[in-house]
């Protein structure tokens, strides 16, 4: 199988919490509100519990049914996300760890004074990439090795921003998103 498609499958679990937490967040902000010591909001208001937890559950739930792909079709060619515990474990640290990359990348645009839904560049596009990963390393570090060659981890890092670049300009289009970015 070829190695962008191996990339942004073993991705997707990754990818999806993004789009699922744009199409359900919404209500109470993670932060509740409250400000840092410098006075400007420790979050914000994109960030909030209903996105989060749909975003996990949206990833996780991606990350099942790719498995059940992966073990019914060999023949082509796709990995696995893990068996068992290593499963969970697997899609936690995808799907958590992007939504975890994505909120840490929030805590920094706030203390640049950054509003919500500002843009920076690289790290909007790469926060949940590298979250997804550092919580792997914690959680999952065989699998992760196993799975992601360097040639893996530099198709992830290109492809990655293209393809964030295309579905939030879907998601403006679609007036699921207030920023194309
Ligand atoms: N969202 C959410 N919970 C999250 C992440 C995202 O509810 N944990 C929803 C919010 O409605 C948010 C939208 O998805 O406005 C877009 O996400 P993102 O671009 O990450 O947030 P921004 O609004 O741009 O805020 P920030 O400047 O903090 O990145
Ligand atoms: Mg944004």
């Amino acid at each position: 199988m070829n190695s962008l498609l191996i990339a942004i499958w073993l991705m997707l679990p990754a990818y999806l919490p993004n789009n699922f937490a744009v199409l359900f967040g919404g209500g109470r902000p993670l932060d509740l509100g409250r400000r840092f010591r410098d006075g400007r909001r420790i979050l914000g208001d994109g960030k909030t519990f209903r996105g989060t937890i749909a975003g996990i559950l949206g990833g996780v739930g991606m990350g099942l049914v790719l498995n059940e792909i992966a073990s019914a079709r060999p023949d082509l060619g796709l990995p696995g996300f893990g068996a068992g515990y290593e499963l969970f474990l697997v899609l936690i640290g995808l799907s958590l760890g992007a939504m975890i990359g994505d909120v840490v990348a929030s805590f920094f645009k706030r203390r640049m004074g950054m509003e919500r839904g500002a843009a920076l560049f690289l790290v909007d596009q790469l926060d949940f990439v590298l979250g997804s990963w550092a919580l792997l390393l914690v959680l999952a570090p065989g699998w992760f090795s196993q799975n992601f060659s360097s040639e893996i981890i530099f198709i992830v890092l290109i492809v990655t921003p293209i393809l964030h670049r295309i579905t939030n300009i879907i998601g403006y289009r679609i007036r699921a998103k207030k920023e194309p970015w």
